[in-house]
């Protein structure tokens, strides 16, 4: 992960550790020698260290289980509601509205000093059986009605809304989903967002979807589109919303950083809003990992929401996809999430002569076989970087930097060409991203 781009509010400062006599001073980019001075113990704590929140879907029947509840006060500070905020469930009939169960888990957070994101005004799906019966100019009036009135409702208390959710269909088209809201004119999606933002101007206005992960996919292709257009149109447009619901037939993609990063570039805030990844162990961990190494590599990705508490809370329940067992425990998944967030060593603002010197190391282009890790030095143009590979990594490749070793730790000296330089790595089994440590010679 980059460490040395701005987030979104400023981390807390990690002061490099003065060893009295000893010229270096080591600031370690792996976790496990940072966690001392910056980890947060839950998540939420740790995702603040860079600005951002971490989140869940909550189920308003659930608010009663203590089991549930203590993990979910301890862990998120956003919340989603998993289902009390959609169509069906607050406008049963049309022009009567019910937002008890919506409240009570908007209530329910904020009393906990949470945030909430609002899920969603304007869907194919979960649509209450009026509205299903619905085309044309009535269902194009009755769903901006919907979006005024529960906007309205929610005003001032809503971080972000999915104003419109999932409008793309899937595979080559790079369409619009045929739905009976996209037959009332092309133009609905742009109507939703201007009637969310004249409701609640405050809230954050998000276009949200799955399989839009991978960059390649036409899919992610239309989406970009929509909103590259939108903001050269002016239409008010604030957040995409990635879902990243993952298992072996929808795999974390290897260029999700790059999708992260280019809806970012187009000036909106990125967040992963549905995330749950299939799958149990080692290998799950490790995409959970992949996904907040790539959120905190750029600085618009401003946070991540997981689909709920524990596997059995699920929509997915049988691919267990989520942080915590059906009895609360961590899972291996839990920690290298924590891990990742913990992950970032900051450098210091204001290097001083005698500080020593910092090394950042994040990832950069991958391959099947292979990575690259980007190393950046302040502090000193002098030094000396310790690299430590993980498991069985070998080196292919290094550039501005003079690189011996070929596996376990290897040692890098400047060559000339400054304090940045990187080194290619052939993963052995181990997608891992090395650990570097940092002194002057
Ligand atoms: C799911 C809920 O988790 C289920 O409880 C419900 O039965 C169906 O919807 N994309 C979305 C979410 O935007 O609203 C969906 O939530 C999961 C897929």
């Amino acid at each position: 992960m980059t460490r040395t781009l701005t987030p979104p509010r400023p981390r807390r400062r990690l002061r490099a550790i003065s060893l009295a006599t000893v010229t270096a001073v080591v600031l370690a980019a792996g976790v496990a020698a940072t966690s001392a001075q910056a980890a947060g113990s839950t998540l939420q704590a740790a995702a603040a260290e860079s600005g951002r929140y971490f989140g869940t879907a909550i189920a308003a029947n659930k608010l009663s289980e203590s089991a549930y509840t203590t993990i979910a006060n301890r862990e998120f500070n956003m919340i989603t509601a998993e289902n009390e905020m959609k169509l069906d469930a607050t406008e049963p009939n049309q022009n009567q509205f019910n937002f008890t169960n919506g409240d009570r888990i908007v209530s329910w957070a904020r009393s906990n000093g949470k945030q909430v994101r609002g899920h969603t005004l304007a869907w194919h799906s979960q649509q209450p059986g009026w509205m299903q019966n619905m085309s044309g100019s009535a269902l194009r009036s009755a769903m901006l009605n919907h979006v005024t009135q529960v906007a309205t409702h929610y005003r001032g208390q809503i971080h972000s809304w999915d104003v419109v959710n999932e409008a793309f269909a899937d595979g080559s088209s790079g369409a619009r989903r045929d739905s009976n809201l996209q037959r009332t004119g092309n133009d609905w999606i742009e109507a939703a967002f201007r009637a969310a933002r004249a409701a609640d101007p405050n809230a954050k206005l998000c276009y949200n979807d799955y399989n839009t992960d991978d960059w390649t996919h036409a899919k992610t292709q239309a989406v970009y589109n929509l909103v590259r257009d939108f903001k050269a149109r002016g239409v008010p447009i604030d957040c995409v919303g990635l879902q990243s619901h993952f298992n072996s037939q929808s795999p974390v993609p290897s260029n999700y950083q790059t999708t992260l990063s280019s809806f970012a570039a187009l000036g909106v805030d990125v967040q992963i809003t549905e995330l749950d990844i299939e799958g149990s162990g080692s290998a799950q961990a490790d995409n959970y990992r992949r996904v907040v190494e790539a959120c905190l590599a750029v600085s618009r990705c401003t946070g991540i929401s997981v689909w709920g508490v524990r596997d059995t809370d699920s929509w997915r329940a049988s691919g267990t996809p989520l942080l915590f067992d059906g009895n609360g425990n961590k899972k291996a998944a839990y920690t290298s999430t924590l891990n990742a967030l913990n992950g970032g060593s900051t450098p210091d603002p204001d290097p001083e002569p005698g500080d020593g010197c910092t090394v950042t190391v994040s990832r950069a282009n991958e391959w099947g076989d292979r990575f690259n890790v980007s190393l950046a030095v302040s502090g000193s143009s002098t030094w000396r970087v310790s690299i430590g590979l993980q498991g069985a990594q070998s080196l292919q490749n290094s550039w501005n930097a003079t690189v011996s070793g070929t596996s376990g730790t290897l040692t890098a000296t400047p060559n000339g060409a400054g304090n940045n330089f990187g080194i290619t790595v052939y993963k052995n089994g181990s997608t891992n991203l090395p650990t570097a440590t940092c002194s002057v010679p």
